[in-house]
């Protein structure tokens, strides 16, 4: 999609689609205002009207969208709105259309346009890669948005820019969350990452299975045994190691499906467990919109991946894994697996020096349970590292919430036999599950974000989501990321 900033007055160029964003009790232009009964639209966020003007304005068609009280106006209204946009040009089958102007609202010009090309972008996504004899409706794309102001125009392409680089980045995540399980192998993932890196002028190494080995991935290699897609460990790596610039470690929980392995889940929603490297595919993206940007920071993605099957040569309950750390973890459950790859990918981390840590991982139901589909669950070592995420949570829309890890969280991990083991019982699942990781990242600021909740919806929550995966995480990282630049 080709978005551009013009000056000059919307209603006046000719268009098959305008879209007017309108705010409650704020008056209309006169020559829109004659085209309705007042009672029939308010401008609440998110209500729409479709016109006719037959003249009463230069387009041929009016949009109306409403984006609620001027002084309450979020970012994520915005997006919402733009979203809107989007979707209603697409059923329209309109190729270009124009909207109006940004400027005067209560957000700096590149954070709104920002959040305005995220919400184009992100509306316009579908997930139509495996459907086959599609009509030419079923696949119309808008091409071009041509947006009107009366100012700040640089300022707004500047935001347009990143929120492109941003969404895109985001998409990526979403493809890949979305795959099928027999398509998106750790294999995939790899050669994901090798073409990332190509593209984009990223430094990546994938570890196969011999190499697990000789090095001693001993996490990875336990959950993946089973499978006879073998399990990789991938490094993503941005910028240099330099004094003034930050290394940043992201790691990401790459199931590439998750059946529980011995101890088996049950049939019924199995399938959603393609979406078990939400994680990977959210550090993938990151890592992409980092690149583009440009940003003037160290930047290193970790994905650990393996496929968790049950099999003859499956681990099994009971069995005792040697971590990368040398640590051991006596597996209760094989369904705890993402915290035994992670330990490794963690562990790995250590070696940068880095001022902070950040895993991403559809770890636990428990989390699900503790804050629905609304909130990323954060633990972690560094409280200054948690009010940055907290601060970028806001910022995206992609919010988190943070629970405790006292001690406590950490003993109940601590296994008889082992070092630890891979359940720590019925209660407090997500911030236990916080508290094993904790033993593999040494004394490095780190936070754990349990997206398990928020990277797939079974109906969009928002207006710039569609059904299946979110591609959370992605916007959340580089909001955070270009913090670190300022
Ligand atoms: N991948 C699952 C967690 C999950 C559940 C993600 C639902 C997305 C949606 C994870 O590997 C898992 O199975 N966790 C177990 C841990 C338990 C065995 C300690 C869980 O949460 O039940
Ligand atoms: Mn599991
Ligand atoms: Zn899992």
């Amino acid at each position: 999609m080709l978005i551009t900033v013009q000056s000059g007055e919307m209603l006046r160029e000719a268009a098959d689609l305008a879209v007017l964003v309108t705010f409650e009790e704020i008056p209309l232009p006169a020559e829109v205002a004659g085209l309705l009964e007042a009672a029939d639209y308010s401008g609440h966020l998110k209500q729409s009207l479709l016109l006719y003007p037959r003249g009463a304005v230069t387009p041929r068609r009016l949009l109306l969208i409403g984006l609620g009280k001027l002084d309450a106006v979020t970012a994520d209204g915005v997006r919402q709105v733009a979203a809107l946009a989007a979707q209603r040009a697409r059923e329209l089958q309109v190729a270009a259309f124009t909207i109006s102007p940004l400027a005067d609202l209560p957000l700096p010009p590149e954070t709104l346009a920002q959040a305005f090309a995220e919400g184009l972008e992100l509306g316009a996504y579908s997930y139509s890669r495996y459907k086959t004899g599609l009509s030419k409706e079923q696949t119309f794309a808008v091409e071009r948005v041509t947006v009107f102001t009366s100012g700040a125009e640089e300022a707004l392409r500047a935001g347009v820019t990143t929120g492109q680089v941003v969404a895109r980045a985001a998409a990526l995540a979403r493809d890949l969350a979305n795959g099928p399980g027999n398509d998106i192998t750790p294999a995939a993932l790899g050669q994901v990452a090798i073409e990332l890196g190509e593209r984009a002028g990223l430094r990546v190494t994938v570890l196969e299975e011999p190499e697990l080995v000789e090095h001693g991935f001993g996490g990875i290699l336990a959950v993946g045994q089973g499978s006879a897609n073998e399990p990789r460990f991938i490094v993503i790596e941005h910028g240099q190691q330099a004094v003034g610039r930050p290394t940043i470690c992201l790691v990401g929980k790459g199931i590439t499906f998750d059946t529980g392995g011995i101890s088996i889940k049950p049939a019924e929603k199995m399938d959603d467990m393609k979406m078990d490297m939400g994680g990977a595919a959210a550090v993938l993206g990151a890592m992409q919109a980092v690149a583009e940007l440009g940003l003037p920071l160290h930047v290193v993605g970790i994905v650990c991946a393996a496929e968790n099957m049950p099999s003859s040569t499956a681990y099994r309950p009971g069995d005792i894994v040697t971590t990368l750390s040398g640590k051991t973890i006596e597996v209760l459950n094989t369904d705890a697996e993402g915290r035994i790859v992670l330990a490794d990918g963690l562990f790995y981390a250590q070696r940068y020096e880095p001022a902070a840590i950040i895993d991403l991982a559809t770890l636990t139901g428990a989390i699900m349970v503790a804050l629905g589909p609304h909130a990323i669950g954060l633990m972690g070592t560094s409280q200054e590292l948690a009010d940055r995420l907290g601060r970028a949570g806001e910022a995206t829309g992609e919010r988190v919430w943070q629970l405790p890890l006292w001690d406590e969280y950490r003993e109940m991990m601590k296994s008889e036999i082992a070092d630890l083991k891979n359940t720590g019982g019925r209660y407090g699942g997500a911030i236990s599950a916080a508290g094993f990781l904790a033993a593999f990242v040494g004394d490095y600021p780190w936070c754990h974000l349990d997206i398990a909740g928020t990277a797939w919806v079974e109906r969009p929550l928002k207006a710039y989501q569609s059904r299946g995966a979110t591609g959370v995480g992605v916007r959340l990282l580089v909001e955070l990321l270009r913090g670190y630049v300022q």
